[in-house]
């Protein structure tokens, strides 16, 4: 997969794209990052990417003239229907479905807005979606777009282990993963649960279904509206709510 990011600060995105998973996928050819410096587009002799807005208002508002050349330029040999994506906090919530979907593409162009805002020409000559990483407001779109790059990455078959599946992701069916443990069986007086030293597969299956109910129960109560849950999962839901009014109640 190739992305393509257009950004006034490149270097922003050296450290995370140089180690760990997103380095290994560049390495194994899997991923084709190319980081384009917007003032690179710039005509006027001040190579001013911001100006003041129309209106008033505080603030600088970046210039419709090199970013939508950039655009322009990175694209002209891609793909009908690439996405061009703009990092905004007006845009549609990122989510495990959306890096999925993104993977799926050959691909994908993400433009960072920095200032206060962007010229709107942008949006309605070039950007065919916007994206938000939550509601909170960032200086910029750069650590936004690295948020994304990461959580599409993983998605590109063969980035991640063979025995590490994205679809076993926490949000990978609607709801959060249960705990995982490592060796040592016994630390701090804190012991492993007692089920995954056993080894019975259908019971550790069964268990860490049930945990990750129970944390998402607990810390993202939201999803389990959309979840999709068997009768015995309500069952155990409508458990875990009596236990809390019980241990309320102690
Ligand atoms: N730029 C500034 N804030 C942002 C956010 N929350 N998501 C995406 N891009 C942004």
């Amino acid at each position: 997969m190739r992305i393509d990011v257009l950004t006034l600060f490149p270097a922003m995105f050296q450290g995370p794209m140089t180690e760990s998973m997103l380095w290994k996928a560049r390495d194994r050819g899997l991923l084709d990052l190319r980081l384009h410096d917007i003032r690179d587009f710039c005509t006027d002799k001040h190579r001013a990417a911001d100006d003041i807005p129309y209106g008033g208002g505080g603030g600088m508002i970046m210039k419709a003239e090199p970013v939508v050349g950039a655009v322009e330029h990175v694209l002209a040999d891609a793909p009908p229907g690439t996405p061009v994506i703009l990092m905004t906090p007006q845009g549609r919530v990122f989510s495990h479905r959306m890096a999925k979907e993104l993977a799926a593409y050959p691909r994908l162009a993400l433009v960072c807005g920095r200032y206060e805002g962007i010229d709107d020409r942008v949006r309605q000559l070039v950007i065919t979606d916007e994206i938000s990483i939550g509601d909170y407001v960032l200086t910029g779109g750069e650590l936004a777009a690295i948020v994304v790059i990461d959580a599409v990455v993983r998605h590109i078959p063969g980035v991640l282990g063979a025995c590490w599946a994205a679809d076993e992701d926490s949000h990978a069916d609607g709801i959060l993963e249960g705990p995982h443990y490592t060796r040592p069986p016994v630390f701090r007086g804190l012991e492993v649960p007692s089920i995954l030293q056993q080894g019975d597969h259908g019971k550790i299956l069964r268990w860490r279904r049930e945990q990750g109910l129970r944390r998402t129960w607990l810390n993202r109560p939201d999803l389990l509206l959309k979840a999709d849950l068997t009768e015995d999962e309500r069952y155990l839901l409508a458990q875990f709510a009596e236990e809390m009014i019980r241990a309320r109640g102690r």
